[in-house]
């Protein structure tokens, strides 16, 4: 019953990115940059399709975009006069990862195309009955099917659109599409549902995209689809309708963005390039919000007033992976700045048991892309409870801030790499601006530990800029520990989530199986792992809870592990204990997982980059997880 009720709200499963151009322009190389600015969104294969004199032809290659890159590169002069075509880059979700499953897909005949993202849920059903009409499918993909079904319903209306909202009718699950056809010159069909789609308007031309970089070069003027609205574009028209063939006036915006630089601005990987944005993008954070020690903290974006939060009960935070990581630190310094209550759950688990957010519950999403699914699902789940919604992101543009009650934006600029770095300590620093924000307007923290608090942030960019001066100790211990197989991270506390968030970083890039761990419960079952063969990294900030992990680092140590500390700490008696000590500058204990994160993302890059791994672009992952 209680999942029944949540696929009402809207499931939203997509992976992959679109682009599509119809205009005056040659369109390869739109639908290339296009699809570079989506790279973040998969990079299992890639393709196009392309009018040429009236012909779709297509250009399909598995691997990374580069493939298909140099796959068009000698035909380039060739389709120089192409002026319509769609592109795809692909996760992949059903069939392999191969160039037979690689987007566009065409119907039996070749003459309509489509590109895809999302899951077509009914599609095994389709598929049989479409095969049972004669249709011939090369691929393992739900999407083809949906080439087939479009050009089913096309034989019977003769109309491009029609047949498209018809088609659409018949299909459970997920979809934002793009459909060409031979028969239908200069025409670009496209829709969506639980899935991004915008289109971007130019001079006599018209771009479509899952996501705003891919068009940000060639225009600012866009539409953002709505679920079920069906867009008609040739060079010179725009046509929107919605299921039931009622045309409606397009809602045209001005999208708040510069073009987006995919500069490695010198650094040999983005990885790289955006760890060391961090101290800025703290000072950006903080500027205008903290004007002074003894100054209230101005969260404009924060719409809560002193009633309200004097009704809460309770925070619930959602969110994933590094998002996630953030939440756990966020759950810290709320409860204890602010003594509300606070839980924390990756949404995956949130939304499939029966929650008890209401309207005095303040449900707070955390999403560095902003289009997560499930964090999107546990966001409208707790809205339909009456819940008021915070959301903190990187995209004030995404489907999650379009949720928001309040919408902090963490303004970390795009991240490239899929592995987060600077969104995550974007998210830190606007969880300790709405902690300290909302123990202020409580009055629940006492104001000489606020404006020391307030002070500490202000001088945590230098700090963060001191551990940035002084990678190459890190980069001499991620070589001597590179070819280690396994590795444990232990903190307490506040830094338990660093641990976490350490590991994370290790894991997804370098493919070691790093675990982070309370130190507190090592000897309640992992300490068993511990051998020679195990290095073990204790994050011993100055504090509470200082002692208690010396103690279980002696205990590690005991068991022959190989001992690496990151401290802020000068004690003489680490030196014994640990084999390689990462010092970082003194910071309040409640601060400290904002620095600490610092070396370990320094370390886990390294190790990789050692290893010489795909550093920006680790297997099997994806930037947006928008899949379930
Ligand atoms: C790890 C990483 C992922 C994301 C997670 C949630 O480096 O990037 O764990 O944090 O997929 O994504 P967002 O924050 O976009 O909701």
């Amino acid at each position: 019953m209680f999942l029944k009720a949540r696929i009402l709200i809207g499931e939203i499963y997509i992976m992959c990115g679109i682009v599509g151009y119809v205009g005056k322009k040659s369109v390869v190389d739109i639908l290339l940059n296009g699809l570079t600015k989506l790279e973040y969104r998969g990079y299992d294969s890639a393709g196009i399709a392309v009018s040429v004199d009236n012909k779709i032809e297509m250009y399909k290659e598995e691997g990374k975009l580069q493939n298909l890159k140099n796959l068009v590169e000698p035909k380039k002069d060739y389709l120089k006069s192409s002026t319509m075509g769609i592109g795809h880059i692909r996760w992949a979700t059903h069939g392999a990862p191969n160039t037979i499953n690689a987007h566009p897909h065409s119907c039996t005949c070749g003459k309509l195309v489509i590109v895809h993202n999302g899951i077509i849920e009914n599609f095994k059903e389709l598929r049989e009955e479409l095969k049972n009409d004669g249709c011939v499918f090369r691929s393992e993909t739900d999407t083809e099917t949906l080439a087939h079904l479009i050009a089913r319903e096309y034989g019977k209306v003769n109309n491009l659109t029609d047949a498209v909202r018809l088609a659409t009718k018949q299909i459970n699950g997920a979809y934002a599409i793009c459909v060409m056809h031979q028969d239908v010159p200069n025409t670009i069909v496209a829709t969506k549902r639980n899935a991004p789609l915008l289109v971007g308007i130019g001079q006599n031309e018209y771009y479509v995209a899952s996501d705003v970089p891919a068009i940000i070069d060639y225009t600012k003027t866009a539409v953002y689809l709505d679920d079920n609205q069906i867009v008609t574009l040739t060079p010179d028209s725009m046509k929107l309708i919605n299921s039931f063939s009622v045309e409606l006036q397009p809602h045209i915006e001005t999208l708040p963005w510069e073009s987006v630089s995919l500069s490695k601005m010198g650094f040999k990987h983005f990885m790289l390039k955006e760890i060391h944005e961090q101290p800025s993008i703290i000072r950006n954070l903080l500027s205008g919000k903290i004007i002074a020690d003894n100054q209230p903290i101005k969260l404009d974006e924060v719409k809560l007033d002193l009633d309200t939060i004097k009704k809460l009960d309770r925070i619930q935070i959602v969110a994933c992976g590094t998002s996630l990581h953030a939440a756990m630190i966020g759950k810290y310094i709320l409860e204890d700045f602010c003594g509300i209550s606070v839980d924390v759950e990756p949404s995956s688990e949130f939304i499939y048991r029966k929650t008890t957010t209401n309207d005095k519950t303040l449900v707070i999403g955390v999403s560095q892309s902003g289009e997560t699914a499930d964090t999107i699902t546990a966001v409208k789940q707790s809205k339909k409870q009456g819940s008021h919604i915070l959301i903190i992101t990187n995209r004030p543009d995404s489907t999650m801030a379009r949720e928001a009650n309040s919408l902090i934006p963490v303004n970390a600029g795009i991240e490239v790499s899929v592995a987060a770095t600077k969104s995550y300590m974007a998210q830190l620093i606007s969880f300790y601006l709405l902690a300290l924000h909302i123990a202020e307007i409580k009055g629940s923290i006492e104001s000489a530990k606020l404006m020391a608090l307030k002070h500490g942030l202000i001088t945590l960019p230098e700090k963060a800029e001191e551990i940035l001066d002084h990678k190459k100790l890190i980069q001499e211990i991620a070589k001597k520990y590179a070819n280690f197989k396994n590795f444990v991270f232990v903190a307490r506390g506040l830094n338990y989530a660093t641990a976490l968030e350490g590991a994370l970083k290790l894991k997804e890039i370098s493919y070691i199986n790093a675990t982070g761990y309370p130190a507190g419960e090592l000897k309640h079952g992992p300490i068993a792992m511990l051998d020679e063969s195990m290095p073990v990294l204790s994050i011993m900030m100055k504090g509470m809870v200082y002692d208690k992990i010396l103690s279980n680092s002696e205990e590690a140590k005991a068991r022959d592990a190989r001992m690496i500390a990151l401290t802020n700490s000068d004690d003489e008696k680490l030196n014994d204990l640990f084999e390689d000590i990462i010092r970082i500058p003194d910071v309040d204990e409640y601060l400290s997982p904002i620095i600490a994160i610092i070396p370990l993302q320094l370390l886990a890059y390294y190790i990789a980059e050692f290893l010489g791994k795909d550093v920006d672009q680790p297997r099997n992952l994806a930037k947006s997880v928008t899949v379930e």
